[in-house]
């Protein structure tokens, strides 16, 4: 079997290189390890760089929401105690996700930069990867793959009042306790 390499880091090109670092700092609770003219590497762990921004030496269009790319990438916490964490950490300094789903697979919330990149943070809802395939390839998941929205304060407060991590990792509780949009595209927007 072939030796499978890692995902080292991410570099994303902006022509707003300081809000940018501010704002990667704070969601990711990094730190600049080196910059300069036009780059910044951050990191929040042992490796030497995991998000580097470059601003070239020409305007940037901004980001089009028709343009072919990345659409986000995922940050996974061991658990959802640690997601939910995190969520009232950064909403304490005005940081919210802008779009939180119940995958039912995971539990995630879709925060957006400065330049309109979605970055997902989640939990696992299954503690095998084999039962998340499974979940994946069920009925639940055929009907409807992205699953509803929820609110991350209903569930902190909910979770702080003694819920189970199984009951508010459900789809039904996010239906319960959330109104649904008309049009489930529109909260990308
Ligand atoms: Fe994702």
């Amino acid at each position: 079997m072939a030796v499978q390499p890692k995902l080292a880091h991410v570099v994303l090109q902006t022509g707003r290189l300081a809000e940018m670092r501010e704002w990667y700092c704070a969601l990711l609770d990094a730190h600049v390890v080196v910059e300069g003219d036009g780059f910044a590497f951050l990191t929040y762990d042992q490796e030497h760089h995991r998000i580097a921004l470059v601003q070239p030496p020409f305007p940037v269009e901004p980001k089009s929401p028709l343009a072919a790319g990345m659409q986000h990438m995922a940050f996974t916490f061991d658990c959802l105690d640690d997601l939910l964490d995190r969520y009232s950490e950064l909403a304490g300094r005005g940081l919210r996700p802008k779009v939180p789903v119940q995958h039912g697979v995971t539990t995630s919330l879709y925060y957006r930069d400065p330049d309109g990149n979605f970055v997902e943070f989640q939990s696992d809802n299954f503690p095998a990867p084999e039962q998340a395939t499974a979940y994946m390839l069920g009925e639940e998941y055929a009907r409807d793959p992205l699953g509803p929205v929820f609110d991350p304060q209903t569930m902190r407060t909910a979770r702080a009042d003694g819920a189970t991590v199984d009951r508010l990792t459900s789809r039904a509780w996010a239906l319960a306790t959330q109104e649904q949009p008309a049009d489930p595209a529109s909260i990308w927007a």
